[in-house]
């Protein structure tokens, strides 16, 4: 046998070889056997000298080199596809199984009637602002004109902390604080949500804790018209286009002239029925003319600014509006109630 047969014989005996290599390492013991630098293939190279038509020999190396590098590089392609192929067959996702259900919440019907009520409000321009549940006898009482020997500064009626702090029985407290901070005299167009807290016996109707929305408006020539037209619109964005409403004398010492305000009632379209006790109307806000001695302790000047407060109850509206019986419901997150609101 001449060295070029040799040479044909190493080729087949190699191609032979990689038909039967099945997994990595012998693919890489093959390489190492045929390809590396040490290996058969190469080591043909070293018999030139004794081969008769050098360049003829030279060929078929070359040749037997290529041929065989081409055959291990596509069986390593192949085995490597292979091997990714099985990877992602192992890791494929049924996408058909059940998943495990997420619960999804809702919102609790206080949060609704808040939204609802400041989309409402900022949609007329009004700005949203945050109060605080501390306050002081100053803001909560002093500068809304309670005078110190009012009853609403009871023991019985007010959280003390101390006889300056308290836990404020009403968001009217926002009015004081946003007159205030006012440095600059300027229009006011606010309403505030937030919490208010007094000693009540927790019942049907009562909290010790409560939300109400406090309104604020000030500016040059506001009258009793721009509150009623302001209320009237508020009342039929929020109860539907057909209420009306009906302004009721009442007493309050930051407004003056005070107003209670009740809305046609929205069970009935106002012939009477269980919801308004037969009276056609729901009381749902109490309003008034901010009182000048207030606006003055405030630093509006009453020859100058006039303006109009309200003061609506989240609970009552959602109650009215959800058919909540017991004002209880809202705070003990029962989840069986809760998702009623879905
Ligand atoms: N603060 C009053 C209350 O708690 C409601 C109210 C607010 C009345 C603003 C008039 C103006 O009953």
């Amino acid at each position: 046998m001449n060295l070029i047969e040799k040479a044909i014989q190493i080729k087949n005996q190699a191609l032979e070889a990689l038909k039967k290599v099945v997994v990595p390492s012998s693919l890489e013991d093959f390489y190492n056997q045929y390809l590396a630098k040490k290996g058969e293939i190469p080591g043909l190279m070293t018999h030139m000298k004794e081969a008769e038509d050098k360049a003829a020999y030279g060929q078929t190396v070359n040749a037997t080199r290529n041929e065989v590098l081409d055959a291990y590089m596509s069986k390593k392609a192949e085995m490597e596809s292979a091997k990714l192929n099985a990877k992602l067959k192992s890791e494929v996702l049924d996408i058909t199984l059940p998943g495990t259900e997420e619960e999804i919440g809702s919102l609790n019907p206080y949060w609704m009637v808040i939204r609802e009520v400041e989309d409402i409000f900022l949609s007329m321009g009004y700005e949203v602002v945050k109060g605080r549940d501390v306050e002081t006898d100053h803001y909560n009482f002093e500068l809304l004109n309670v005078p110190k020997d009012h009853p609403s500064r009871d023991m019985q009626d007010t959280f003390y902390f101390s006889p300056e702090l308290l836990l404020r029985t009403q968001t009217s407290a926002s009015q004081a604080h946003k007159m205030c901070e006012m440095t600059e005299k300027k229009p006011i167009r606010m309403i505030s949500p937030g919490k208010a807290y007094r000693r009540d016996d927790d019942d049907m109707t009562h909290s010790h804790q409560f939300a109400q929305i406090e309104g604020l408006v000030v500016d040059r020539n506001i009258s009793i018209a721009n509150l009623k037209g302001t209320l009237e619109l508020f009342a039929k964005k929020m109860f539907g286009e057909k209420r009306e409403i009906r302004l009721r004398s009442s007493y309050f010492p930051f407004t003056e002239p005070s107003v209670e305000v009740d809305v046609s009632c929205f069970n009935c379209g106002g012939k009477g029925c269980a919801m308004c006790k037969g009276t056609g109307y729901i009381e749902i806000l109490g309003a008034g003319m901010v009182n000048p001695k207030v606006l003055e302790m405030c630093g509006y000047d009453p020859k100058e600014w006039s303006g109009f407060a309200f003061g609506v109850g989240v609970e009552r509206v959602a109650m009215l509006r959800y058919c909540i019986d017991d004002i209880r419901r809202i705070y003990q997150n029962d989840l069986r109630f809760l998702k009623d609101f879905k």
